[in-house]
């Protein structure tokens, strides 16, 4: 099993892209925390896991409360007694809500949730790895991290916010035994995307369709793993091609 025994914190694990990945992690032998702001979301994936015979446990947390977080690698560590991987995933999106239709609330709640949690919790994590000099983190990004036009002001900003931190831990930490990685997803079908997806084209992803959820798991995987030894502040897209030009 590609990820034997080590514990994986996964945020916003209740839905979309982070339950696949709970669920993919739990079969690999991974004993999974399932971060979540909805209780019911975050005990679903948990049953799914231990249907499988799978270890994992829910912790309720808004990605946005300090204490939250805390809560989050106290129980971590009181039950599991150590962070392998911490998969940074929980984000909101913004609908494509251009710079002038923006309010000030929208761009606040938008960082908070992609930007400010993920630097939060990557630093209430950090000390734990580097006191074994090992751990990888995974931050999703989103193509939308890499180039415009694949969500509104706020989220572009956001995800280039979420690609540039993920160089910074890389390039300070990632000779201490961390590795730090971001996944930049295209257009994937989950909660967040579902109904929107009914309406929008394909024809601009050159595979002329969306992603599945599952779909990003191996790529989680293959990062969180000990085959990934070499990758180190990397922003790899999973579009379908839509970034290749
Ligand atoms: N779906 C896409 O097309 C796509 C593309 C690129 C990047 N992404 C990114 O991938 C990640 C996952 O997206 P998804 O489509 O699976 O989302 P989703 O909305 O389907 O699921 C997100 C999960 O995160 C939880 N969550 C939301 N806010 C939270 C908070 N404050 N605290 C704790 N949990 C919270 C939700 O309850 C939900 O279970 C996000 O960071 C998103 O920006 C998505």
């Amino acid at each position: 099993m590609r990820l034997n025994q080590k514990v994986a914190i996964i945020t916003g694990a209740g839905a979309g892209m982070g339950q696949a990945e709970a669920i993919g992690f739990a079969q690999q032998g991974a004993k999974v925390v399932v971060a979540d702001m909805n209780l019911e979301a975050a005990t679903a994936t948990v049953e799914a896991i231990q249907a499988e015979g799978g270890d994992a446990i829910a912790v309720v947390v808004d990605v946005t409360q300090f204490e939250d977080l805390q809560q989050l690698v106290d129980t971590t560590v009181k039950t599991y007694g150590r962070i392998d991987i911490l998969v940074n995933n929980a984000g909101i999106f913004d609908y494509y809500t251009n710079s002038l239709e923006t309010s000030e609330e929208l761009w606040d709640k938008i960082f908070a949730v992609n930007v400010k949690s993920i630097y939060q919790l990557s630093n209430l994590v950090l000390p734990h790895m580097l006191e074994r000099q090992q751990g990888a983190i995974v931050n999703i990004s989103s193509v939308a991290g890499i180039v415009a036009q694949m969500g509104g002001a706020a989220y572009t900003a956001s995800k280039h916010a979420v690609s540039g931190y993920t160089k910074h831990l890389a390039a300070i930490y990632g000779k201490e035994g961390i590795k730090i990685n971001a996944i930049c997803p295209g257009t994937i079908r989950t909660p967040m995307t579902a109904k929107m997806l009914e309406t929008r084209p394909t024809n601009k992803i050159p595979l002329d369709r969306f992603g599945e959820a599952h779909e990003v798991v191996d790529l989680a995987i293959f990062l969180a793993s000990d085959e990934a030894k070499f990758m180190n502040g990397a922003l790899v897209p999973i579009d379908g091609g839509y970034t290749m030009v």
